[in-house]
């Protein structure tokens, strides 16, 4: 019996070492150890043992299961690393490597100067506003000293919805939000994306940004605007500027002003860009009307503010020398990745 086992134990080894694969190994194991497997057959021949033979005899089966068994699943465990290490070898991935056809982003040339006057004024104490697209006709217009029937509104044409808001028409409108959550004295900036029913030609866009200003104050004059505008077209053009002001039409502000620069290219000589002029339009702005004052819930005996509207859009295409408006919004990374 003895040796009978020892022979099988020793062709179930030389199988699990020959084995090809997994499945090699559970056909072993199952002939080896399986409840009808060649190593439970021997144990039928125990009854005829006495009581000793029979309990050595069963020992020594033992024995030979677990050698099998442990020779079996050392081989297993064999197979499987090998397995893992083939699946790694093939599906090695290096995440280092650059995403194929995927170029890193750049900032928008309008996001850029907006963001350089935010730093600008922040910096000297301005707080960054910002308002909703869609306005109420009050905040867009009325609380602006612009009634329903003031020629004024012609000036803007006005995308309307039909729940009677309004795509608004410039960030003006914040200028009464801000009045009304921060209180005098204040100052505050806010840019954002303004809309106007308008036919697009390279000069002219439906969707555009600015950026209004408003500082109120005790006393606040128009040396003080002056002074604000010029620190910041020589922040923003990285040299002084020469600026000069007309009068100006705006029903927010009192009086109000055409603020223009002398212009970058030609200093002032004239050119194609400044249209010979020598100068370019850039900023409206104007001591705030005290109507708006009013409406914005501060009064105007006490206190007075400039406000000042700056097309961040017109501002950009200076700055870049970009000659037609719709690039800005049309999307072509070929143009954006350039910023
Ligand atoms: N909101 C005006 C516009 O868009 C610009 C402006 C702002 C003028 C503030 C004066 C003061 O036309």
């Amino acid at each position: 019996m003895e040796s009978g086992l020892e022979l099988l134990r020793e062709q179930a080894l030389e199988r699990i070492r020959g084995a090809a694969g997994l499945e090699d190994l559970e056909a072993v194991r199952v002939e080896v150890l399986g409840r009808k497997g060649v190593l439970n057959s021997i144990s039928r021949d125990f009854g005829k043992f006495g009581p000793e033979d029979r309990a050595r005899a069963g020992k020594l089966l033992n024995t030979a299961k677990q050698a099998v068994e442990s020779a079996l699943d050392a081989r297993k465990a064999e197979f499987e690393s090998a397995a893992l290490a083939a699946r790694l070898e093939s599906e090695w991935v290096d995440l280092t490597l650059p995403a194929p056809g995927v170029r890193p982003g750049s900032p928008h040339p309008v996001t850029i100067i907006q963001a350089e006057i935010e730093d600008l004024f922040t910096s000297m104490g301005f707080t960054v506003l910002s308002g909703p697209e869609v306005e109420t006709e009050y905040n867009n217009f009325d609380a602006l000293n612009i009634p329903p029937d003031h020629p004024a509104r012609d000036m803007q044409d006005t995308f309307w919805l039909e729940d009677g808001h309004l795509l608004r028409t410039h960030t003006s409108p914040v200028q009464v939000r801000g009045m009304k959550r921060l209180g005098p004295p204040l100052r505050m900036i806010a840019p954002g994306r303004v809309f106007r029913n308008e036919e697009v030609d390279p000069s002219h866009e439906h969707t555009f940004y600015q950026l209004e200003g408003m500082m109120v104050d005790r006393e606040v004059s128009v040396a003080n605007l002056i002074y604000y505008m010029k620190t910041l077209l020589a922040g923003i053009f990285r040299r002084d500027v020469t600026v000069r002001l007309r009068p100006g039409y705006f029903p927010f502000v009192e009086p109000g002003f055409e603020l223009d620069v002398q212009c970058l290219l030609c200093g002032g000589g004239g050119c194609p860009v400044c249209k010979q002029s020598g100068w370019l339009e850039l900023l409206p702005c104007g001591l705030v009307h005290p109507n708006v004052l009013r409406m914005g819930g501060i009064d105007p005996e006490r206190w007075m503010g400039f406000a000042f509207g700056l097309g961040l859009t017109r501002l950009a295409m200076m700055r870049y020398q970009i000659d037609d408006i719709r690039l800005l919004q049309g999307g072509d990374l070929r143009f954006l990745g350039q910023f």
